[in-house]
């Protein structure tokens, strides 16, 4: 039987992935949630040590730009009236196992919360497959 991962060598002989490979067959399904928050720029030190506090490290930020039920403001530029439908946002990706959703969550909200509107909002998406590319390891031992 041929490594899972290259597909070309056989188990054993050498291919790097060996030792990681065989979680493949024993790994369960729907163990893992994707957390997707859009949150205001400044209450990004807030929610990372909110995070961190519940010892989860892991995280991706990107700068974004959005448009919540408010639908934007009108300003005035250079003495025309312009219209700001996206404002500035962070995106935060979190990948966890489920057991850390509910923790994951608490400290988004934590660290955001102002009651102001714009405070942003966090979508928990199913996800099927993660992969360590270094070890080959996949699934909930990945994500950790
Ligand atoms: N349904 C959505 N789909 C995709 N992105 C969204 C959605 N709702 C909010 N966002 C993103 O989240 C950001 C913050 O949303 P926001 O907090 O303004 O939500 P809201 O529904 O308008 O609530 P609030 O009344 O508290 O402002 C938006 O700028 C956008 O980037
Ligand atoms: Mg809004």
């Amino acid at each position: 039987m041929n490594c899972n991962i290259c597909s070309i060598l056989p188990f054993g002989t050498g291919c790097a992935t060996y030792i990681a490979s065989p979680r493949l067959t024993r790994r369960k399904k729907g163990k893992m949630k994707l957390i997707i928050a859009y949150i205001q720029p400044e209450r990004l030190n807030a929610v990372k040590q909110a995070l961190y506090e519940r010892e989860i490290y892991k995280i991706s930020v990107t700068n974004a730009l959005g448009c919540g039920r408010q639908g934007g403001y009108v300003k005035m530029y250079r003495g025309a009236v312009e219209e700001v439908t996206l404002l500035k946002k962070m995106r935060l990706a979190i990948a966890v196992n489920d057991d850390y959703v509910e923790k994951t969550i608490d400290a988004i909200v934590e660290g955001a919360r102002t009651g102001e509107i714009g405070d942003g909002k966090i979508f928990v998406l199913p996800m099927d497959e993660c992969v360590r590319i270094r070890t080959g390891e996949r699934g909930p031992e990945a994500i950790g």
